[in-house]
């Protein structure tokens, strides 16, 4: 059988370099397109020494048709992973404009490029911030869209694309039309289990995860919860995580789903990447704690603008037609964010 080429987008970055490690263990060729706007090129030196095998690497915008096109002659992709965007909704409401160019341009770009070289299979990373509010806590894939800031409408307007592209197609050329698997992730945090590759994040951390450990090692004096007074189990946000390694297996697992059933004459679906149930801040403080031993400063401070109570994925699914769970413990989550941090407390610098 002949092997076959994964172009990842995004390759350098954070969830990006985790799934190049899990394609090159699958036997997978990787192709990485990435403008290191927001990584380092390190990473894909990590990537070699964790798997003993090298990435093709171009340093590129997806926005530049050009060179996206040369990339395409030569490489031959049969799939691509568009993990290029970018991902901080404080900074997309300051600079929408910059958002939609980069996150729904760039996908424009990039699928036009895939339909002139033939090439449609498609897995996309999406977000649980499409799905907006709601008043319910568990959000299945049929409910509706509805995202709240210009990240997350960046990231509707690519699903509604590319469900558009795959309906128009669908019928009409039957030989090869686009399979699209939009994984719409909730909280992914965690690192590879040898400590060479993780988050890290530019300047002061927005997630949590990367903040307390930041805190941990001593780079941040004092972690902000944000708001104690929700109506959840101890008052603070709940939110459904998921461990990196877990999240870039779903990916794999969409990429053999192209086979299956749901995907033979064509179909752009979504499915929520996470693991059903939630945990709050506190009980991420508490487990960072007790797997780590060192005590985090923190101070109750009030709610953060546009944060929902609560909300978990039903991962269904993802179970039925993708074959996919995770696997992963929330302590898995924080001993190998730990062990990243500990032993890279400047990141890739
Ligand atoms: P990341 O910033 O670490 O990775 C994104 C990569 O894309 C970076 O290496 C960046 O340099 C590259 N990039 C950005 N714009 C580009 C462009 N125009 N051309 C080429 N390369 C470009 O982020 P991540 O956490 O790895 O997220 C990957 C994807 O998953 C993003 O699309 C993000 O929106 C989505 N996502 C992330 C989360 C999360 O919490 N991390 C949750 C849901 C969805
Ligand atoms: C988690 C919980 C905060 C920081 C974001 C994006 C979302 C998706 C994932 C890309 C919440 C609380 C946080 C802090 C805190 N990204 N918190 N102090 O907001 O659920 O989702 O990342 O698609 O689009 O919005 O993640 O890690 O920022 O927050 O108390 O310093 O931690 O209030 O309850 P969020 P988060």
């Amino acid at each position: 059988m002949s092997i076959h080429t994964v172009l990842v987008t995004g390759g350098a970055g954070y969830i990006g370099s985790h799934a190049c490690v899990e394609l090159l263990n699958s036997g997978f060729n990787v192709v990485v397109v990435d403008n290191l706007s927001n990584s380092k090129a390190t990473s894909l030196d990590r990537v070699k020494q964790i798997t003993g095998k090298s990435v093709r690497f171009y340093e590129a915008d997806i926005r530049d048709k050009e060179k996206l096109n040369n990339i395409f002659t030569k490489e031959k992709p049969t799939t691509v992973i568009h993990f290029a965007g970018l991902k901080a909704v404080g900074e997309s409401c300051e600079q929408p404009h910059l958002y939609y160019h980069n996150n729904v341009f760039g996908t424009l770009v990039l699928t036009e490029v895939m339909q002139e070289h033939n090439v449609k299979q498609l897995v996309f990373s999406s977000s649980a911030t499409v799905y907006g509010i709601t008043d319910k806590t568990q959000y299945s894939e049929d409910l509706p869209i509805g995202a709240i800031n210009p990240y997350g409408r960046s990231k509707a307007m690519v699903e509604d694309i590319l469900r558009d592209l795959a309906a128009a197609d669908s019928k009409t050329k039957p030989d090869k039309p686009w399979k699209i698997a939009l994984l719409r992730y909730f909280n992914p945090i965690g690192a590879h289990d040898s400590g060479l590759i993780g988050e890290d994040p530019n300047g002061i951390p927005n997630n949590l995860m990367p903040y307390v450990a930041q805190v941990a090692i001593g780079k941040l004096p004092q972690l902000s919860v944000f708001g104690d007074d929700y109506p959840t189990k101890d008052g603070t946000g709940v939110r459904d995580y998921i461990h990196v390694i877990d999240l870039v297996k779903g990916h794999i697992s969409a990429i053999h789903a192209f086979n299956k059933e749901q995907f033979l004459s064509g179909n752009c679906k979504a499915y929520n990447l996470g693991a059903g149930h939630g945990y709050s801040v506190l009980d991420i403080i508490n487990t960072f704690e007790k797997i780590t031993g060192k005590s985090i400063n923190y101070k109750i401070s009030p709610r953060r603008n546009g944060d929902l109570a609560e909300y978990y994925a039903n991962p269904e699914l993802a179970l039925k037609e993708l074959n996919w769970k995770v696997e992963k413990t929330l302590k898995d989550m924080v001993a190998d964010t730990w062990n990243w941090q500990s032993k890279n407390p400047q990141g890739y610098q």
